[in-house]
């Protein structure tokens, strides 16, 4: 196998080892997938801005998320279904991000439940929270967050409806597989994927199968989560789950300055300028592009992060300079998982943050921390803003 050098190297091999209703449902956004696209090609248009004879030695992609270490601006989403990429994936993910210092956020649909991946790891894990009209399943669930440590809550607010993502209709997406014969054929050809899963006993959505009355089987427990997201979420259920939380809270799925100066107001310790990866609402605009306008709109009270499109590096240093504090990475970790388990996402980490501190070099900074837009240069060739270089540069 020729070295992995770049995530799409960890793209191309995952697309090979994982059955297909899996990949597809990574690799996909709602209806056209416009603002799926969207979310990568905004990255690449933001031109940078080189300088050189600048004192490069002593990087630091060092810097903190609601006041966590990490060893870059970069946490991992929270992805449903992670372990079917890969037998047991929530556990080697968040096995890898604690070993690479970055944090870990396990989702309410995973297939590793939250006890089963804090008995695993020894970091706090960020527990991200859909919520129900089941509001006694959520208690619980908060309640079971806490009991298992999690370092902080992240309460998703741009999933009440399911977008339509058409690859996931049209492969009968189901977790673990339906015994189709056209889903046996695809098995088929994964056999990597198929002794995993076959080693494990995890297959089923571990934080609710045998948590919730009356959900035994896998058809009950798909429809049981179809009719389950709370269309009826508002601010007031916000404040509900912060008191109830305690903890720090995170609010994901904002996208709009006004949302997110009332995510400011609610209390919140951070917002996340995202449109869930291009999945949820197409024709929405993509995060890089939303990003300056909410953090111009909430100033410093609270810490605004970004994630859809981050594929490199560069993207997570072009998204600091346009003011986001951190970031979550979904599809580039999950690609890494599919491609070679818990190796693979510690490759993924590894990578993006070789590309983030060499790219930060270039542009004349040592400090992660002290990044800010001027390393970006303004579109159409227009002069940069006229400045000194960092202070650490001339030393
Ligand atoms: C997601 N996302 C997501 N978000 C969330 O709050 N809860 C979830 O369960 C999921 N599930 C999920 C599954 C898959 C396969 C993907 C790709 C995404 C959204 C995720 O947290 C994040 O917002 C995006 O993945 C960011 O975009 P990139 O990095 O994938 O481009």
């Amino acid at each position: 196998m020729s070295p992995i050098t770049h995530i799409e190297d960890l793209r191309v091999l995952a697309q090979r080892r994982v059955p297909r209703m899996f990949y597809d449902y990574a690799d996909s956004g709602s209806w056209t997938e416009s603002t799926y696209r969207a979310n990568e090609a905004d990255f690449q248009a933001i031109k940078l801005r080189q300088r050189v004879a600048v004192n490069m030695e002593n990087r630091s992609t060092r810097t903190t998320m609601v006041g966590v270490d990490t060893a870059m601006p970069v946490a991992l989403a929270p992805t449903g279904l992670t372990g079917m990429q890969h037998a047991d994936g929530e556990i080697l993910a968040a096995r890898a991000a604690e070993a690479f210092g970055v944090p870990f956020t396990l989702s309410t649909m995973s297939i590793c439940s939250i006890e089963d991946v804090a008995a695993h790891t020894k970091a706090p894990l960020w527990f991200q929270l859909y919520v129900m009209r089941d509001r006694d399943f959520i208690e619980r669930l908060i309640e079971r967050a806490k009991a298992a440590r999690c370092g902080a809550l992240m309460l998703t607010l741009d999933l009440q409806i399911l977008g339509q993502r058409h690859k996931d209709i049209k492969n009968g997406l189901s977790a673990p597989p339906k015994p189709t014969l056209a889903n046996l054929i695809n098995l088929a050809t994964k056999p990597r994927w198929c002794l995993g899963m076959l080693g494990t006993k995890r297959r089923q959505f571990g934080n609710i199968v045998g948590h919730v009355k009356g959900v035994a089987d896998m058809s009950s427990l798909s429809s049981w989560t179809a009719q389950q997201f709370d269309p009826a979420l508002n601010w007031g259920d916000v404040e509900w789950i912060k008191n109830r939380w305690g903890g720090k809270l995170i609010l994901k799925g904002i996208l709009d300055p006004e949302d997110a100066r009332l995510a400011r107001d609610s209390g919140a310790d951070a917002l996340i300028v995202s449109n869930h990866g291009g999945r949820q609402l197409d024709g929405a605009p993509s995060s890089i592009s939303a990003l300056p306008a909410i953090a111009e709109a909430v100033g410093s009270r609270i810490e605004v992060w970004m994630d859809g499109g981050i594929r490199s590096g560069q993207d997570v240093l072009k998204a600091v300079a346009l003011g986001a504090r951190g970031t979550l990475i979904g599809r580039a970790f999950l690609y890494g998982l599919g491609a070679l388990g818990e190796a693979g996402v510690s490759k993924c980490l590894e990578l993006i943050q070789k590309e983030l501190e060499l790219t930060m070099a270039f542009c004349g900074h040592t400090d992660i921390r002290r990044v800010d837009r001027g390393i970006l240069l303004p579109p159409h060739g227009a002069a940069p803003p006229a400045g000194p270089l960092p202070v650490r540069a001339y030393g």
